[in-house]
């Protein structure tokens, strides 16, 4: 398989580039700046792409490649950072800009040289995303400049000999206008690539490295409904279904008629399918909680417990399957972030259900190529397309003491709120929506009455990344049908609110 080396120079757009690259049927990897350059070797990537990052070049302790980077006869598109580093290591002169008019940010004209092929067939101008206080001063020896804008006559370099390239602005961004194509470019004209990547050919090597890997040996999943442990539930019945036991654990915190929908999807397969219906433990071990993080780590805990009970019925289990996705991996492996929830996930799970090893066949997918996976795996699109749901599932949709009445009176406005933006069309654009059950009352009048009801608070965001996440602008007429409707159809909420923070300061989910 052809494979490109991102390497990470601790930019905010890597992933970004490793999204971009994959789009393109072009298989990557997103590695540490310092990846020694044996391990580079035996990678034996096609193409090396340098990401942008927050240092300047010129300062001693700034992150760099192994020079040995450069003698590999492999092609490299240096990036923002990138392009400078490759110009520093290769004899070109980066500084500071200290007049502030050749400092760039933001959409910029740009004129490029069509001759350079990262530019091949595209128009001659039109807008990058610029973001740079540097700049080269002087290009190496060997290299031409193939891209200017006002303030930058540096803007993109090229030594087509040797096969390098820089642009000083973000191709992989969506306001430069050309980014995708030039990426395109560098990998099919530069590198060489011919698309191998395709969900296709990954599923065919799976099922082929899950049977050699798993030969008779017995496999446990922990299934929780969510697009990963699904995908990877239909993934391991094509390989080893017959050894396989899934078991899904209905913590009674789910929506409406999911569970029905995970066990229908999974029952007519050839594997070993066992729900446990769990609600009342959950519901048991919640009350009189009101704080969200001991919560979250109730409904954890007793994951587990469930999930280990279930597992010593089933009998030694040779390997654990987990739904572990690239950004999990990317992740843990190349950052440390502040703790602002404790993600429960069913991938936690403790090393005592006695297991060997551990499964992870989805760790090297972002999330739509796991989509895509489902659904050359033939899992219905109500599965492979679900919005993230969250492993407590409506136990932080609930604000304070979560009760039965409390999670089947969300449960109700929860599914009128999606029926109606699925009814609109909506269901594709907004990245997640949901309603969730504020502890707040408050008076109404209904009919000639006095009430004194819950208010529902409506969520509804759009997000690439869910790290940050900007609110809806829905229609006010789908608001007023679901707020008519939430209103008339269940009882016990008598006034509903449409959430209109972004993340940050909110987050997506209440808890
Ligand atoms: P926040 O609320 O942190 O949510 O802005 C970002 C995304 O993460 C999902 N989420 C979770 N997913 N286990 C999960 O698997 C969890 O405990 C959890 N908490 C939040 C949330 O739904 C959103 O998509």
């Amino acid at each position: 398989m052809e494979k490109i080396l991102i390497l990470d120079f601790g930019g905010q757009y890597n992933r970004l580039i490793a999204r971009r690259v994959r789009e393109q049927h072009v298989y990557c990897e997103l590695h540490p700046h310092d990846m020694p350059l044996d391990e580079i070797r035996r990678f034996d990537p096609i193409g090396i792409i340098f990401t942008g990052g927050p240092h300047s070049v010129y300062l001693a302790d700034s992150p760099k490649a192994d020079p040995g980077v450069f003698e590999l006869g492999v092609p490299i598109l240096g990036i923002c950072y990138g392009c400078q580093l490759l110009a520093q290591a290769l004899g070109g002169l980066v500084i500071a800009a200290e007049d502030a008019s050749a400092r760039e940010y933001g959409k910029t004209e740009t004129v490029f040289d069509p001759s350079c092929a990262l530019f091949r067939d595209l128009p001659e101008e039109s807008v990058t995303w610029m973001s740079h206080g540097d700049f080269m001063a002087r290009v190496p020896e060997g290299f031409r400049l193939t891209a200017h804008s006002a303030a930058c006559p540096t803007a993109a370099i090229c030594d087509e000999e040797r096969g390098f390239y820089g642009v000083q602005f973000h191709p992989e961004v969506d306001h430069t206008a050309f980014g995708r194509e030039m990426l395109r470019n560098y990998l099919y004209t530069v590198c060489g690539a011919h698309g191998d990547w395709t969900m296709a050919d990954f599923k065919r090597r799976s099922v082929d490295e899950l049977r050699a890997r798993v030969g008779r040996g017995r496999v446990l999943l922990a299934l929780s409904g969510g697009v990963d442990s699904s995908v990877l539930a239909a993934l391991l019945s094509e390989a080893v279904g017959r050894q396989l036991s899934c078991v899904f654990v209905d913590h009674g915190l789910l929506r409406k008629r999911e569970a029905d929908e995970v066990e229908a999807a999974f029952s007519s397969r050839a594997l070993d399918f066992r729900r446990v219906d769990a609600g009342g433990r959950f519901l048991d071990r919640l009350r009189g909680v009101t704080e969200p993080e001991e919560k979250r780590h109730i409904i954890g805990e007793e994951f587990i417990r469930v999930f280990e009970a279930e597992a010593k019925k089933i009998g030694a289990a040779d390997y654990l399957a987990q739904g572990t996705i690239y950004p999990d991996v990317i992740e843990s492996g190349l950052g440390q972030s502040a703790v602002i929830k404790s993600h429960h996930n069913v991938g936690g799970l403790p090393d005592t259900v006695g297991f060997k090893e551990v499964l992870e066949p989805l760790r090297l997918l972002f999330k739509d190529e796991v989509r895509q996976l489902g659904r050359e795996l033939g899992l219905p699109e109500s599965l492979v397309a679900r919005q993230p749901f969250p492993g407590p599932g409506l136990a932080i949709r609930v604000i304070g003491e979560v009760t039965e009445e409390k999670i089947a009176l969300l449960r109700e406005a929860d599914a009128i709120f999606r029926e109606e933006i699925a009814k609109a069309g909506l269901d594709r654009t907004a990245s997640q929506y949901f309603a969730v059950l504020t502890n707040l009352r408050s008076v109404g009048v209904m009919g000639d009455g006095r009430s004194y009801d819950y208010a529902v608070a409506l969520r509804s965001v759009q997000t690439s990344d869910f790290m940050t996440a900007d609110f809806s602008r829905l229609p006010w007429e789908l608001l007023d049908r679901v707020s008519v409707r939430i209103v008339n159809e269940v009882t016990g909420v008598n006034r509903v609110l449409y959430d209109i923070t972004s993340k940050p300061p909110a987050t997506v989910e209440y808890e």
